[in-house]
């Protein structure tokens, strides 16, 4: 079978490196891809919004199913435009209509879903321009630190944890009176701060019966000791120690079933991947958010541990019979370590030249940021590249994935070196 991939990040390249190994596969192409997945398929040259030009493309070259990596597509609707369009309907997507992709499109609709199907998450109450005075006196009434999110999608930067009231009473007039995040913020969810360890939990899903992947770990701050500010993530491991099985277990029972179960319930229907973000709070699992994809860089410890083929899983959500299929996992640990330009999170020049790419011999190494031009390798975005090491334990899997990161060269390179040290 030929099939899909829409986006061009380390995720996608993770998806690329992994459906490419299926011997049910045909062809495979990545839209629009970067300077590294070209060695698993073709890269096509096209936008992940543009959804006319992908139907034609997939039409053209007998595509049966499509991968949607990142978030946009799927909130902007592209599941539903194929299921719109009579000669594409019969493609299948992975990744949820738009209806579906409210969970993470809206945080609102989200907290609305798992109160109404007693999903734990943390306490919160929303706020818009109508009652925006209401929400100013709702903040005198919580402990601190407390956290204010944006109701819509605004690019991992709509989430603010404040220390003080009037902190806290200033980002709230700003969000909604003065458009801080645009009309991402003109709903405003304020909800307690919870305090614990964070895990990505991810689950696949034809809407009837579902597999739980393995969880991962991510490391989302940009300096040494998970400090500075906010980045898409800096690197990830898999498994998670603290995640043993009986703390899966709850998350199964108090999370993914009543996810599942609440999805059916509302008549929603859902084909692909739920990442869940968990805080584990003194042993008990709590949503931070859900997320309509996989996790960026979780995705790339994550499928280098499915010993199977991915593929079966991804065939059986578009039949949805994905409850007869099965798959398995490796008990090694992966550790990502992600390279980025310097300047990132804030600005950063693009079009370095990266070398040394070729001497790293015991881990993958994942692009993302990069892009080919008269056959050089040049940087083209914050998160360049992600070396995944693939180890039997995780201090070796780190040494390995740390040392082949360093490996690589760039100007203005950085990654950081202390991912996954603090599980040890
Ligand atoms: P989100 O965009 O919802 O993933 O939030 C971004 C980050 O903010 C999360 O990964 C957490 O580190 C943090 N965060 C979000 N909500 C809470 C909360 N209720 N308590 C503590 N930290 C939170
Ligand atoms: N690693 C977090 C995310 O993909 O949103």
């Amino acid at each position: 079978m030929n099939i899909l991939i829409v986006g061009s990040g380390g995720r996608e390249s993770a998806f690329a490196y992994k459906i490419s190994q299926s011997p049910r596969l045909s062809s495979l192409y990545i839209a629009p891809g970067n300077a590294g997945t070209g060695q698993y398929g073709t890269n096509v040259n096209l936008k992940v919004t543009d959804f006319e030009g992908i139907a034609a493309f997939a039409l053209a070259n007998d595509v049966s199913l499509i991968v949607v990596g990142p978030e946009e597509p799927l909130v902007k609707g592209i599941h539903d435009y194929f299921l719109s369009r009579e000669d594409i309907r019969h493609i299948a997507i992975i990744g949820p209509q738009q209806q579906g992709a409210q969970l993470e499109g809206s945080k609102d609709f989200s907290k609305e879903f798992m109160q109404r199907h007693d999903i734990p998450t943390a306490a919160y109450r929303s706020f818009d321009r109508s009652n925006l005075e209401e929400g100013l006196a709702y903040l005198e009434t919580q402990s601190l630190p407390i956290v204010l999110k944006a109701d819509g999608l605004a690019a991992g930067k709509g989430v603010l944890i404040c220390e003080t009231l009037k902190d806290a009473k200033a980002e709230l007039k700003a969000m909604i009176a003065d458009a801080k995040f645009g009309a991402a913020s003109s709903v405003v969810v304020i909800e307690e701060f919870l305090k614990g360890i964070e895990l990505s939990v991810f689950v696949l899903t034809d809407g009837e019966s579902y597999k739980v992947l393995p969880s991962a770990k991510d490391y989302k701050r940009i300096g040494e000791g998970d400090t500075g500010l906010n980045t898409g993530g800096m690197g990830s491991v898999s498994p998670v120690p603290f995640a043993d099985e009986a703390f899966l277990a709850k998350v199964e029972e108090r999370i993914i079933k009543p996810t599942v179960e609440g999805l059916k319930t509302d008549n929603i229907p859902y084909k692909g991947f739920i990442f869940i973000g968990l805080m584990n709070v003194g042993g008990d699992p709590y949503v931070i958010e859900y997320n309509v994809r996989m996790g960026d860089p979780e995705t790339e410890s994550v499928l280098p541990r499915i010993e199977s083929d991915l593929v079966d899983l991804l065939e059986g959500v578009a039949k949805g019979d994905l409850a007869n299929r099965s798959y398995t996992v490796s008990p090694k640990t992966a550790a990502t370590v992600v390279l980025v330009s310097g300047g990132y999170p804030g600005d950063y020049g693009n079009g370095k030249a990266i070398s040394n790419i070729e001497n790293v011999k015991e881990s993958i190494v994942f692009h993302a940021g990069t892009k080919e031009q008269n056959g050089e390798v040049l940087t083209a975005g914050g998160r360049v590249l992600a070396v995944t090491a693939l180890e039997d334990d995780l201090f070796s899997a780190l040494q390995q994935a740390t040392a082949d990161a360093g490996r690589i060269f760039f100007q203005g390179k950085y990654f950081r070196t202390d991912i996954g040290f603090d599980l040890i």
